[in-house]
């Protein structure tokens, strides 16, 4: 095979490939490793393989190492730190090459890019997450909602018959009660029933203007001044409208929450996302959509962060903690992501990104 020819292949290779000379010296660099390491060819051939990455990385450390051994090494999982896109996931390994007369010649580094799998194994992870959910929600409903009727029913019963007002009060209070826990249950039973969405043309803009109105409602928006930045060019998306109402819904109220009682601002922007893609099981990538929900409120340590979209996880006194989760999973049922981000004191900035065509199934 002529030298264009071995050209040809590498660029036909969808892994990053470094071929180095004995001395380390870069002889040879594919396009996709000129991506991942954000270097052109010209910049990288005929320079030692330690300036394709800053710092010390398991690229150049194999690719030494292999030449040094002459045996193969390798490394998965390789944090590769990028200066204009998002950190990149590498698998990398070396193998050293042998001339002729098999002395070392140099040797071949493969960076395998990780990052879309991962995101793959994140969504197949957060559906079995979910599914335990379900299996759990199935038994407390079970368990749960048929007492709880009897208990509001006996409350119901003793509220009517009796004279005392003390009593009265009481017996109102077991039904309220009994009924908010009803009420909790349903919602936990999102994650049971597996339901299926309601597909249809949605205009997101729409959506969120609904969300908003329906938000400004609430007198907790008094003192909030909202801020509205959309992306005129978002064409319309295939979704369930209902529960991307629920989701933007979850989310408006929490970031009012966040500002209750010192006021703020909240700020919802859609932009097409064209840095970074969802994929499909298939492992297509499809045009997304972003929808950012900021606000300038109490904001979330490291820990609350983390905990924060925990089925019952709350810091507030009237919360059920289930608001995020529904959300989370509503937005995973669109194979769709939801992320946050949050500083202590400064505020909170929700990201839910959509597809904005379901996937062939
Ligand atoms: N925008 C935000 N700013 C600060 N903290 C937040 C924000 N969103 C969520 N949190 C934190 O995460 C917790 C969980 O939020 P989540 O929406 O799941 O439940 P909740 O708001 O407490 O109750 P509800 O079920 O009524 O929504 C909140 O109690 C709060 O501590
Ligand atoms: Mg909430």
């Amino acid at each position: 095979m002529s030298t264009r020819d071995l050209g040809r292949v590498l660029e036909a290779i969808v892994a990053g490939v470094v071929v180095i000379d004995r001395d380390g010296i870069v002889d040879e660099i594919n396009s996709a490793a000129c991506r991942l390491v954000e270097r052109s060819r010209e910049q990288s051939v005929g320079r030692p393989i330690e300036e394709l990455v800053s710092g010390e990385h398991a690229l150049s450390r194999l690719g030494r190492k292999a030449l040094e051994r002459g045996v193969g090494f390798s490394e998965s999982q390789q944090t590769l730190e990028r200066r204009t896109g998002d950190d990149a996931l590498v698998d990398v390994a070396a193998t050293p090459l042998f001339d002729d007369k098999d002395a070392l010649d140099g040797a071949v580094v493969v960076l395998r890019d990780r990052t879309s799998r991962n995101r793959l194994e994140q969504l197949e992870e957060e559906k079995e997450r979910f599914d335990a959910f379900g299996r759990i929600a199935a038994g407390l409903a079970h368990e749960v909602k048929n007492p709880l009727g009897g208990i509001r029913g006996a409350g119901e019963i003793l509220a009517r018959r009796s004279d005392d007002p003390k009593t009265q009060e009481i017996a109102e209070l077991v039904v309220g009660e009994a009924t908010r826990i009803a009420g909790l249950v349903d919602d936990f039973m999102v994650f049971a029933r597996g339901e299926r969405l309601a597909f249809g043309v949605v205009n997101v803009h729409q959506v969120l203007d609904h969300v908003l109105e329906l938000a400004g409602l609430d007198p907790m928006s008094s003192e909030v001044r909202i801020e509205r930045s959309f992306d005129p060019s978002i064409p319309e998306l295939i979704a369930d409208r209902d529960r991307l109402v629920q989701v933007f819904l979850n989310l408006v109220r929490n970031g009012l929450q966040a500002m209750e009682g010192t006021g703020g601002t909240l700020t919802v922007k859609t932009r097409m996302a064209l840095e970074r893609r969802l994929v499909t099981k298939a492992g297509r990538s499809l045009p997304t959509l972003a929808v950012w929900i900021e606000d300038t409120g109490a904001g979330m340590d490291a820990d609350e962060l983390h905990q924060a979209s925990t089925p019952f996880f709350t810091t507030r006194s009237g919360g059920t903690g289930l608001g995020l989760a529904v959300a989370e999973y509503w937005v995973a049922q669109h194979e769709g992501a939801l992320t946050l981000e949050s500083e202590k004191g400064a505020g909170s900035r929700a990201r839910v990104a959509l597809p904005l065509r379901r996937s062939p199934e």
